[in-house]
């Protein structure tokens, strides 16, 4: 049979700020992927709220970390310990940068690469699987199925939001080209 360990207080919080992290993803999914979402009001709720989850989730992130830093003594001046908590580290890296420049101020300095720098967040996506996979390996608490199914689902979600708009694109550049065709029949 299989035996799954009780959650500590670290996991516990490491599971809530992967949750509000996904919170944070989901309004664009939605409206994409499952547009009839609409109608419940759901997605328009998460987007207003969007930026306060995901200052939320950064902040249980470092209270994640430091009891994981706590627990397992970690040694800052050995480069082994940054190479074996890589996705941790990186993930976290990641929150920072989208924390630091989620304000009005950074999106008007940045213009452009404030969209190219928080597409980040689905680097951070990817790593997340790994990282819980990776930490948890031989001993899954109850959260780690809930954890390695929700990162899988918004993952697939994103890739299928992906081809939705690449397809949408493609679309549009049809629509164009024909318009173009005509205006040139026209004007012959
Ligand atoms: C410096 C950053 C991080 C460090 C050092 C770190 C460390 C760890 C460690 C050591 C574990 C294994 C715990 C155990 O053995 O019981 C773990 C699990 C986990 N971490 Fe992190 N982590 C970091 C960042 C993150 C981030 C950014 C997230 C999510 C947004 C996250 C979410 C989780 C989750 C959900 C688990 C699995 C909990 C479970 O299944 O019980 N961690 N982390």
């Amino acid at each position: 049979m299989v035996s799954m360990d009780e959650s500590p207080l670290a996991n516990i919080i490491g599971f809530i700020a992967l949750a509000s992290y996904i919170a944070t993803l989901l309004p664009t999914t939605l409206r994409i992927v499952f547009p009839q979402t609409k109608e419940t009001g759901i997605p328009q709720w998460l987007l207003k709220r969007r930026r306060i989850i995901g200052i939320i989730a950064f902040f249980l992130v470092m209270g994640h970390a430091f009891l994981m830093v706590q627990k397992r003594n970690f040694d800052f001046f050995d480069i082994k310990t940054f190479w074996i908590y890589i996705q941790g580290v990186s993930t976290f890296i990641i929150f920072a940068l989208l924390t630091i420049t989620s304000n009005n101020w950074s999106v008007k300095k940045l213009k452009k690469n404030w969209k190219q720098l928080h597409k980040l967040t689905y680097v951070a996506m990817i790593i997340l699987i790994w990282h819980i996979w990776d930490k948890m390996s031989g001993h899954w608490t109850y959260l780690t199925p809930i954890s390695l199914i929700a990162t899988t689902i918004i993952t697939v979600l994103f890739i299928i939001r992906l081809r939705i708009e690449h397809e949408d694109k493609q679309q549009k550049n049809v629509n164009k080209v024909t318009k173009a065709d005509l205006v040139g029949k026209s004007s012959r």
